[in-house]
């Protein structure tokens, strides 16, 4: 047998292999940077689809830089970029040069943060920056812990598998455990439900009031209708920062319901817990250190690459619902700091380094003062928007979107929902800017993201002037002079 060919493994004898590598795809990504016309091409599933399946995979190319110029056919000259300011679709944001450094380090290292013998460091600064944001959440030193995580999907299931052990612990059935969050949270809160084994009834979804906020009456109504039927609430579920509305649920109130209840109170800051770093917003959050769990995203409002993310726990023994020992890893009778013991993932990137390099490096106010540039933006933005007769704003955001459509008095409902939707399809098609969609109380609408802190008002504010020509062109044809 002949012994294999070494030539592309990361180890000191290799250095310049690695330098190689790496110095072609830098090349590679700034010359893509160089030719870019706009965030996307336009590209359809059908012509992305196409030229993969096309791929051969059982037979290598003639090298690497071979291999990058397919990976540059195939998706670079078709990505999509969140740092150009006409990206203003979904919760993706620019990243930080700290943070790629990072990546770099992270990926040939390759720790990983399951057991403190894949790890040594890393454990500790983990723990560290799970400590220091725990504390600006505002958890007691004595008993905070927390986890990273890869999303903030994952850290919601993590909250509410707690949530449900503890309930358990009670001598609740499964069967009669409800979840309560409101009709404006994020779909994993209901899809955790359904993981846990709860069911699809498992999550309540409680009204919101005129600002998309949760409605606490309504709230505390819903508590008040379970314990009639038997059910137990296992957890309230406020929003710190809606997907659609960037809006923050009433924190101090939640947790007083949640407290007259017996309810374990988790806040999903998945958008919003970057105010933890913002001097001038912080207060936004007041009411999150009475909470007994927290989502953070660090791969949306901090700035850093997919995936960084958190969950926070006020009691670091709640985190006994995730643990579970095996002789081969983590042996109950070992020592040893082992991350596992309280996390939903083995193996596990440190993706932590990323951000403790980017506070180390730009500081907490900085990264803060990023997210309170795009607050600042949208709320600029909804100001112009809100006197613009043919533009329908809904109210304005505590964080960073513009929910908002184009309008035509000529149009029934459906039909405006249709022109909005086809839009958005041709602003796709066209390349030059991305927005969202979503629906209100039905109605369909268009959504601005703001997370970029390079755009200005006028780079989103040319956004919505193609909505509006492209309204004007894909509406019904009437004279000028009727419109
Ligand atoms: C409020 C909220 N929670 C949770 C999530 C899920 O986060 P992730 O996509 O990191 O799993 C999102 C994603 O947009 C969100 O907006």
């Amino acid at each position: 047998m002949s012994a294999p060919r070494l030539e592309h493994l990361f180890h000191p004898d290799n250095a310049r292999g690695y330098t190689r590598g790496i110095a072609d795809a830098v090349r590679l990504l700034l010359d893509q940077l160089d030719s870019l016309a706009g965030p996307t091409t336009g590209i359809s599933p059908e012509e992305a689809a196409a030229p993969v399946a096309e791929v051969d995979l059982d037979s290598p190319l003639a090298d690497g830089t071979a291999a990058l110029a397919e990976v540059k056919r195939l998706w670079l000259d078709d990505a999509v970029w969140f740092h150009d300011p006409s990206y203003a679709a979904h919760l993706n944001c620019p990243v930080v040069i700290p943070s790629l450094v990072g990546e770099l380090l992270i990926a040939a290292v390759n720790t990983s943060m399951d057991t403190f013998d894949q790890s040594a460091g890393g454990t500790f600064m983990e723990r560290r920056l799970i400590d220091w944001t725990a504390n600006r959440a505002g958890y007691p030193e004595e008993t905070r812990d927390g986890i990273f995580t890869s999303g903030g999907s994952q850290s919601n299931l993590q909250a509410l598998l707690l949530a449900r052990g503890e309930a358990e612990r009670r001598g609740v059935p499964l069967d009669r455990l409800r979840f309560l969050t409101s009709a404006d949270s994020h779909f994993s809160i209901a899809k955790s439900a359904r993981l846990l084994g709860m069911g699809d009834d498992a999550a309540i979804a409680v009204p919101t009031d005129a600002e998309h906020r949760m409605d606490v009456g309504a709230l505390r109504a819903a508590l008040d209708e379970c314990v009639v039927d038997g059910l137990v609430p296992a957890a309230v579920v406020a929003t710190a920062g809606t997907t659609d509305f960037g809006m923050i649920d009433p924190l101090h109130a939640i947790a007083d319901a949640c407290q007259d209840f017996n309810v374990w109170f988790h806040v999903d800051a998945a958008y919003g817990g970057g105010l933890l770093a913002s001097p001038r917003y912080r207060h936004l959050l007041d009411g999150i250190e009475r909470s007994d769990s927290v989502t953070i995203d660090y791969h949306k409002t901090w700035f850093q690459p997919v995936s960084s993310s958190a969950l926070l726990v006020r009691d670091l023994a709640t985190m006994q619902h995730a643990s579970w020992y095996a002789d081969y890893l983590n042996p109950r009778e070992s020592q040893n700091p082992n991350q596992v013991d309280k996390s939903l993932q083995t193996t596990r990137r440190f993706d932590a380094l990323k951000l403790w390099l980017t506070l180390r490096t730009m500081g907490a106010d900085e990264i803060g003062s990023y997210l309170e540039t795009v607050i600042d933006l949208a709320r600029e933005v909804y100001d112009a928007l809100s006197v613009q007769p043919d533009i329908e704003v809904i109210t304005p955001s505590q964080l960073s979107t513009v929910v908002f459509r184009y309008v035509d008095p000529h149009l029934d409902e459906d039909a405006v929902g249709d022109l909005n939707r086809r839009i958005r399809a041709e602003m796709w098609n066209g390349g030059r800017s991305v927005v969202a969609a979503t629906k209100v109380g039905g109605r369909q609408f268009l959504k601005l993201t703001l997370l970029n802190p390079m755009a200005s008002v006028q780079d989103v504010l040319d956004i919505v002037e193609q909505v509006r020509t492209l309204g004007h062109s894909l509406g019904p044809a009437l004279p000028e002079a009727v419109r």
